[in-house]
Parts: structure tokens; C-alpha cells; sequence
């Protein structure tokens, strides 16, 4: 296991632990955050968000999340903005809000190589996440069906 991936899990592991909030803290900043985001999900109950969190966990862990998980993404975004009416720049907010709060709930093994080694995996996945958006409005542009 590479050294950043081991990092990873420590933390994830760690959060996990010592905090059982953790899930509803990134929720509740996320919305303290960007208000409209926590409008479009004031009728999610908590297993739909509990379900959300398990696949960005999931998502984290991946070493190449593009290669893994590209289709998947494509298929999430489009679900996510034809269904939910979830906004590119959202992406981008909730991983910040989510390194922001594993932070600390993740505080008794940080530090500077951990934090390196998430901001590294998630802009990892943000980008996938650009990737797939990008897909998604091409296919849209090109009148393909993207049902
Ligand atoms: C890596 C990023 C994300 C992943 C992997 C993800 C994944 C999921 C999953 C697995 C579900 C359960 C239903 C389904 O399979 O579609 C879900 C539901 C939902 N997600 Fe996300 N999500 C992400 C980001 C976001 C963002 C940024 C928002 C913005 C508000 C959002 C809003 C929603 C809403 C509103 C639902 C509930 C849909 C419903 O049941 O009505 N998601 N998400």
C-alpha cells in the first residue's frame, strides 16, 4: 500500500472513531456554506445522505479515481443535474467543507503529509468530477441523449 493511501485510511479511520458526528457535520457546514445546497437537500432523509457520504468515502479511497470510477461519475453528475438540480460549483464547495471538517475530526493524527495527502485525492476527484461535467455537456451540446 503506498504511503499516501495509508495516510488516507488512518485519517478516514480515525474520524470514524472519534467522531460520530462527522457525517452530519460536513452536511451541516455544507449548507451553513452555500445555503442553496442545503435547500435541494431539505427533503433527503438521513439514509439517502448516509448513502451519499458512503460512496464520497468510497470515492476517496480510490487511488485512480478516474480510471475507476470515471463512468460512474458520469453517470452521478448527470443523475445529480437532470434529477437534483445540483450546480457544477457545488462539487468544489463540499470537498472544501469536507477537508475543513475530517480535519478536525480526524485532529489526533493530522498533519502536514495527511493534509497534503487529502487535498491531494480530492482535488483528484474534483477533477474526475470536471471530467465527467464536461461529458455530460458535451453529450447535451451534441443533442446525444444522455438518459
Ligand atoms: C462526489 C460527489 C457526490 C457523490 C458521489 C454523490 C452521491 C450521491 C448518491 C449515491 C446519492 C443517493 C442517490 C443516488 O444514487 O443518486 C446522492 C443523493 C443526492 N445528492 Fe449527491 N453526491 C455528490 C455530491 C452532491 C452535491 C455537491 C450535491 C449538492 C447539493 C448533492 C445533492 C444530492 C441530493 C439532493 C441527493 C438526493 C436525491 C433524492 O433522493 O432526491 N450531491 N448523492
Amino acid at each position: 500500500m503506498s504511503v499516501e493511501q495509508e495516510l488516507i485510511e488512518r485519517a478516514l479511520e480515525c474520524a470514524a472513531d472519534d467522531d460520530p458526528e462527522l457525517n452530519n457535520l460536513v452536511y451541516r457546514n455544507f449548507y451553513e456554506t452555500m445555503a442553496d445546497a442545503g435547500q435541494l437537500m431539505s427533503h433527503v432523509d438521513e439514509g439517502v445522505r448516509g448513502k451519499m457520504m458512503a460512496e464520497i468515502y468510497r470515492l476517496l479511497l480510490a487511488e485512480d479515481v478516474a480510471a475507476s470510477d470515471g463512468d460512474y461519475l458520469v453517470f452521478e453528475t448527470k443523475t445529480h443535474a437532470n434529477s437534483y438540480f445540483v450546480l457544477p460549483e457545488m462539487y468544489n464547495v463540499l470537498s472544501d467543507v469536507f477537508l475543513q471538517t475530517l480535519r478536525l475530526s480526524a485532529a489526533r493524527v493530522w498533519s502536514p503529509a495527511v493534509e497534503a495527502a487529502i487535498s491531494r485525492r480530492l482535488n483528484a476527484l474534483t477533477t474526475a468530477i470536471d471530467s465527467a461535467l464536461i461529458k455530460n455537456g458535451c453529450a447535451t451540446a451534441l443533442g446525444n441523449n444522455i438518459d
